[in-house]
């Protein structure tokens, strides 16, 4: 989380272009990369994305076990699911794996504390009450970090980050459907440019 300030959300639908998209994300100054299990080539890409020198692989969206079994396999650096439960968590937490799982209530955190867990993904940031409610969840939670992922944009993201809990946002903004591999490493470097 304290790499770069964007955690760049990626559904890949091709294998093919993991690769070259990798690189423009990284040269761009984005090296924290979360290939969502939403696609049936996700686990080639997060095998092709970690050829890329300097990129930092992990797995998003995974919400069982089973998925944790394969990312597991394919050596992820790091997990993101979009909500807490102990069923996915247990065997993650032991594995030793970095955890980012997905709160948006005082439950949710309290129930990530329990599990030992300090830093959380705040989903769906924008429609979950955004900047305002976090504010308000974080207080009590003073020892909680979070990422808030979700309608996040280039525009907005600076407010988030300036909020002290946030030590990065996650968004798709950076791969717009489309874009080139030029585009993307533009897109990246402003990303990358954003202050915390
Ligand atoms: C997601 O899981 O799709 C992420 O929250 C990305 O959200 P975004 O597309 O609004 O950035």
């Amino acid at each position: 989380m304290g790499v770069a300030p964007v955690i760049p959300v990626l559904v890949i639908e091709d294998a093919a272009t993991a690769r070259p998209l990798a690189q423009a994300l990284v040269k761009g100054g984005l090296r924290v990369l979360e290939v969502t299990m939403r696609t049936g080539a996700a686990l080639e890409a997060i095998q092709e994305m970690k050829k890329v020198e300097g990129a930092i692989v992990g797995a998003g969206t995974v919400v069982n076990p089973d998925q944790f079994a394969q990312v597991v396999d394919a050596d992820v650096e790091f997990i993101v699911s979009p909500g807490l439960t102990e069923r996915l968590a247990d065997p993650i937490i032991a594995s030793g794996v970095p955890f980012l799982p997905g709160t948006a209530t005082a439950g949710d955190i309290m129930r990530g504390l329990d599990l030992g867990l300090t830093h959380f993904k705040f989903f769906p940031a924008e429609t979950s009450g955004g900047l305002k409610a976090l504010k308000a969840l974080a207080a009590p939670f003073y020892q909680a970090r979070f990422c808030p992922t979700g309608g996040i944009s280039l525009a907005t993201a600076p407010e988030w980050l300036a909020f002290e809990p946030i030590l990065c946002v996650g968004g798709s903004w950076v791969t717009p459907k489309g874009a080139s591999y030029e585009q993307v490493e533009q897109l990246a470097r402003e990303a990358a440019g954003l202050r915390r």
